[in-house]
């Protein structure tokens, strides 16, 4: 296997509520322990943190992204509502430190990185929703600015041979009200037929739909620490680059 030609995927943290912060360390813990840094990829699809106002709660999250940095593995990241504000009450100051925290870059969205053979782009769903009348409902906007620079990512003729994984935090087709995507169709003209992975979180359910959109993955992460996720499995997926094979992992208990 070559070097970045696996991914983990994690989604929807939520570092700081009840046991998510434990749980969180031992998922951090039992990746170490158990793959191999050149070869894979951790995407985490956003909601890091249970409240980005509580500067604990940040710290801790960062630390163990630090940790699986250290310990050689390339971590992609994107935001969920919880990383901007409470999840329900976003602020714009903690918006713009996101990057630089996280990401340790002042690049905006879309995030590109090309990694062998792959190119891994991540999008901001929250970049529209920072508005006061957005505050009451989670359901994400990417926007315009980001869509145009999406469009001309996937026309690049230098990438035209490249696995394209796309990942955000929002739901783009959940059927719960008020927790999908607002320009979902937006989203499904630009990337239907021409990316390789759907990859996105938020509503801690943790289906597949495989082959929808003309993509051949499409993962909702669930909720990989728990959260309110009850009577449902918990999702650590890994996906084998070479073949798009999906495998079932639980870094929760690996001994
Ligand atoms: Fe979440």
């Amino acid at each position: 296997m070559k070097k970045g030609q696996q991914i983990i995927h994690l989604s929807d943290l939520h570092i700081g509520y009840k046991d998510c912060g434990s749980k969180s360390a031992a998922i951090v813990r039992n990746i170490i322990k158990s793959e191999e840094p050149e070869k894979t990829i951790i995407i985490i699809t956003g909601d890091l943190v249970e409240t980005a106002f509580n500067k604990n709660h940040i710290n801790t999250a960062l630390n163990l992204i630090n940790t699986l940095r250290k310990a050689g593995f390339l971590v992609f990241i994107c935001p969920g509502n919880h990383d901007y504000g409470s999840g329900f009450v976003n602020s714009k100051e903690i918006a713009k430190m996101f990057n630089k925290t996280f990401l340790l870059t002042e690049t905006q969205f879309p995030i590109v990185n090309p990694v062998g053979n792959s190119l891994f782009i991540g999008l901001d769903s929250n970049a529209e929703e920072l508005h006061w009348y957005d505050r009451f409902f989670a359901d994400g906007e990417i926007g315009d600015a980001q869509f145009e620079k999406l469009k001309e990512i996937l026309a690049n003729k230098e990438y035209k041979d490249m696995t394209k994984i796309v990942y955000l935090h929002h739901h783009p087709v959940s059927r719960i009200p008020f927790h999908k995507l607002k320009d979902h169709n937006k989203l499904k003209e630009i990337v239907k037929n021409k990316i390789d992975i759907l990859l996105f979180g938020h509503n801690h359910i943790g289906n597949s739909y495989n082959e929808k959109w003309g993509i051949k993955i499409m993962l909702d992460g669930g909720s990989s620490t728990g959260k309110r996720v009850l009577f449902k499995p918990i999702h650590h997926r890994k996906i084998d680059l070479s073949n798009f094979s999906i495998q079932e992992k639980n870094y929760l208990n690996i001994n």
